[in-house]
């Protein structure tokens, strides 16, 4: 019957007529991982920042970007003592991963000696996108990607991030780019699933503009409906995949400023609840440039809102880079030698979020503790994570 079917049903079917699928053990072996990962409470470290994101952030910070000072700031926070009560993962870029503490042991066996999963971030970073509107950009590396897998899985890898990013304007994202971006982070996603990791789909409307909490909702909806229509005609596991999106935001140049908590939370769940299908065991926010407790706090709302409005049966949690990091490195950067209290603060950092991914998060309010930030409602906004002109990461 299939010259009968439209040319997007038998995409949808593609990877059933072709048998482009997983094994039933590889299945399962990933949506356990996936699972794990997006487990009551816990949530994933973000610290794959390419050389120069870091760099840029070393220098903020007064330090210089080498290698061993990159290495050194990375063991601070992977021998954090008691950090798997609430990190299920720990996302690391290529030079990290064959990393190892002062004293010899591998960054990847003290991670899973504390029961948290290592990641790799797999993209080569944004260019601009070919026909794409103005700061368009896609996401290079799908090429040699398979191969590349393979080696972090043998250097002990379990999942994956790809992240992609699309600009909000009144017309922006264009046609072009959402499916472009979409197409890729899907055939990224087969790609990591055939070689055995769990991978996080990370498609990053950003906060710069001046556009409306209402539009970027109807962006982000959009960039998610196409995001999960491609996962689904690639034949991705759903069950095996993790998606990470930014919450629904004003732009941070909006006029009329930012949204409270609560705002945030019933526009981000009523996105989520329209697109992201159950079969997906985590949606992992990343924190984009709000401060942190900005981020924990919308968190919290979040989960306090799904669970009052019902229907939301996946994890909604973090995959936090900037609001898991910012005062931890601000403290030990004016100081290397203090390591036990910059460890101190980043578990606190971690547990409050790890509050907020179960809805309990107590601080701010009345009677509750303060949040262990450092920076207050400092906003953690960096313009240059788009697309400025930058060389490519090495
Ligand atoms: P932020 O939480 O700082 O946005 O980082 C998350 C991330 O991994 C972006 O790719």
């Amino acid at each position: 019957m299939l010259p009968l079917l439209s040319s997007s049903l038998v995409s949808l079917l593609h990877p059933y007529i072709t048998g482009d699928y997983l094994t039933g053990e590889m299945a399962s072996e990933l949506a356990s991982i996936a699972e794990r990962l997006a487990a009551p409470g816990k949530g994933i470290l973000a610290s794959d920042e390419s050389t120069g994101t870091i760099g840029k952030r070393l220098e903020k910070a007064g330090l210089p970007n080498t290698e061993d000072i990159r290495r050194a700031y990375r063991e601070l926070l992977y021998t954090t003592p008691g950090l798997g009560q609430y990190i299920s993962g720990v996302i690391m870029f290529k030079e990290t991963l064959h990393q190892a503490t002062s004293d010899g042991r591998r960054f990847t066996e003290v991670l899973q000696q504390e029961g948290i999963l290592p990641g790799i971030k797999v993209d080569e970073g944004l260019a601009p996108l070919p026909g794409g509107g103005e700061g368009e950009t896609f996401t290079r590396g799908l090429e040699g990607l398979r191969e590349a897998c393979g080696e972090y899985v043998r250097a002990g890898a379990r999942f994956a991030k790809w992240r992609a990013t699309l600009k909000v304007t009144d017309q922006l994202p264009s046609p072009a780019a959402v499916q472009r971006n979409a197409e890729d982070l899907a055939a990224y996603a087969k790609i990591c699933q055939d070689c055995g990791l769990v991978p996080i789909v990370e498609p990053e409307l950003l906060i710069d503009g001046d556009h409306s909490q209402e539009r970027f909702a109807a962006a982000s909806q959009q960039v998610l409906s196409a995001v999960v229509s491609c996962l689904l005609s690639s034949g991705v596991a759903l069950e095996g995949c993790l998606l990470k999106p930014q919450m629904v935001l004003p732009g941070a140049d909006a006029t009329g400023g930012g949204a409270g908590p609560e705002q945030v939370a019933r526009a981000t769940v009523e996105v989520m609840r329209r697109v992201i299908p159950p079969a997906l065991p985590g949606i992992l926010f990343l924190s984009g440039g709000q401060s942190e407790e900005q981020a924990t706090a919308n968190l919290d709302a979040i989960n306090r809102h799904a669970r009052q409005v019902g229907r939301c049966p996946w994890a909604l949690s973090f995959s936090f880079g900037r609001a898991l990091q910012a005062s931890v490195l601000k403290l030990w950067s004016a100081d290397r030698t203090s390591v036990a209290p910059a460890q101190h603060l980043a578990l606190q950092l971690a547990r409050v979020n790890s509050e907020a991914a179960l809805g309990r998060y107590a601080g701010g309010q009345e009677g509750g503790q303060p949040h262990p930030s450092r920076l207050s409602a400092e906003s953690l906004r960096e313009n240059f994570r788009g697309w400025g002109g930058q060389q490519p990461p090495k």
